[in-house]
């Protein structure tokens, strides 16, 4: 279930049968009818890009449209992912108050693609690869840990969960035309107040004028 650095836990949804049919169409769907662009330049409290990074452009779809038209999938966040969390980490969790923010699609479209480094806020992420991308194709995902660096290849149908507070990590420029579709998922401390920092949604929901 963990990875050999114990960063993070993996699951494989298609063989544990929670995905329903067609669900990588309907994220695709959603992901290029209610996205917008945000440019990160780097320059969030969250972020750590190393000095003059060229701004990562991603697509975002926010939470409550995902509870809207993609309502399996704010169950499963709700629900069965939660149980995930709760019975392979320490402590205990709960999904966000914030329908907005809890959940969110990222669309990463065409070469160079990426996003930037960061570290998370939240005490527990979770992310849904929805497209796979192997080696030599970009869009892995990189942890930069104290000793070494972790890869992920994203598996379409797999959920990790990981605590990235102190973990800075990035999604690596697509070397090829398509498309790149992750969903993030945030999980906060049961019974602790679920506080963000105060720039970062003005930061990742800000829409850019293209
Ligand atoms: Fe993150």
């Amino acid at each position: 279930m963990f990875d050999t650095s114990n960063t993070y836990a993996s699951f494989n949804l298609i063989e544990l049968g929670l995905l329903p049919e067609n669900w990588v169409a309907q994220i695709v769907k959603v992901a290029e009818e209610d996205s917008y662009l945000v440019k990160l330049d780097g320059k969030s409290s969250t972020s750590r890009e190393p000095e003059n990074s060229d701004a990562a452009e991603v697509y975002v779809v926010e939470g409550d449209v995902i509870a809207e038209k993609l309502n399996w999938l704010h169950k499963l966040y709700q629900i069965d992912f939660l149980e995930f969390a709760n019975n392979n980490f320490k402590g205990l969790y709960d999904f966000a108050q914030n329908i907005k923010s809890g959940t969110n699609i990222n669309l990463l479209k065409g070469k160079n693609a990426r996003y930037e480094w960061h570290v998370d806020s939240n005490p527990l992420t979770g992310v849904l690869f929805v497209t796979t991308h192997n080696e030599n194709e970009g869009g892995e995902l990189i942890f930069k840990l104290p000793k070494e660096t972790l890869t992920i290849y994203p598996k379409s149908g797999t959920l990790i969960l990981f605590d990235a507070r102190q973990i800075p990590h990035t999604v690596l420029p697509l070397q090829k035309e398509g498309i790149r579709i992750s969903v993030p998922l945030n999980y906060y401390n049961r019974g602790q107040a679920q506080i963000r920092p105060d720039d970062l949604d003005s930061y990742i929901y800000k829409k850019s004028d293209q």
